[in-house]
């Protein structure tokens, strides 16, 4: 189980959230009522570099942060990962709970709500316990230390990150800088095995240039 440093509670969509949760985030609120108005169905592709990072790895324990309606989660557990899947919108969650059962995995997702920018956070990243951890269209600096502790040695962790439109300029919180990933996880002493930088084009996610990675921690010895 992840070290939590709140106490954990199962509702009727069978998601779990601290019970003492106070207002979500404004940014929480606002997926939330989007997510609110989804059904389940068809998910869309996960994004680029997960595929090409688990391609011939056995499947283990993953982790997807700010997991959404469960693109990569349902995706990781369709193919027999074991994924704990955390977003602070609880309509997220329940969507990705019922698209994991509407695809035959529910058992393989463990669903959390739990705000990722709290301080000190909801979902506290356990220790060297995940073969992978994945943060897709999701920026909360600070958890960026947290991920390199919780990923086993061996394993690996992935990310798809938005970068700024050039006309949009910088300073959105949710964006990345020029280099910036790879700077910080080169700053790991991991093996980094991709590591690229799309500009925004006419297929982007959400209009925006994306910052990729797949890197892997050294196995232990
Ligand atoms: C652009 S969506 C990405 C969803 C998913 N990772 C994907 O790539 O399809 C951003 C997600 O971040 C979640 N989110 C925003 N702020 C959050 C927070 N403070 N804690 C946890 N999740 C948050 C939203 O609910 C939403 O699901």
């Amino acid at each position: 189980m992840p070290d939590r440093r709140s106490r954990e509670a199962a509702f009727p969509g069978g998601e779990r959230r601290p019970p003492t949760t106070p207002a979500p985030n404004r940014q929480i609120a606002k997926w939330n009522a989007r997510y609110a108005a989804h059904a389940p169905g068809a998910l869309g592709r996960p994004s680029r570099p997960l595929p090409r990072a688990v391609s011939g790895v056995p499947p283990g324990r993953a982790l997807d942060l700010a997991c959404g309606a469960g693109r990569h989660a349902v995706w990781l557990a369709e193919r027999g990962w074991q994924v704990d899947a955390v977003d602070g919108s609880q309509a997220a969650v329940r969507l990705l709970l019922a698209n994991a059962a509407r695809t035959g995995c529910r058992e393989r997702v463990a669903g959390h709500v739990a705000d990722l920018e709290a301080d000190p956070p909801e979902f506290a990243i356990p220790t060297a316990a995940y073969d992978l951890i994945v943060d897709c269209c999701f920026l909360h600096r600070p958890l960026f230390a947290a991920i390199r502790e919780g990923v086993r040695p061996g394993g690996l962790f992935v990310a798809a990150l938005h970068l700024p439109a050039p006309e949009a300029g910088g300073g959105h919180r949710f964006v990345l800088r020029e280099g910036e990933l790879a700077e910080t996880v080169r700053a790991w002493n991991w093996d980094i095995r991709h590591c690229a930088e799309r500009p925004a084009g006419p297929d982007s996610e959400h209009g925006l240039g994306v910052a990729e990675i797949i890197a892997r921690r050294p196995p232990a010895g």
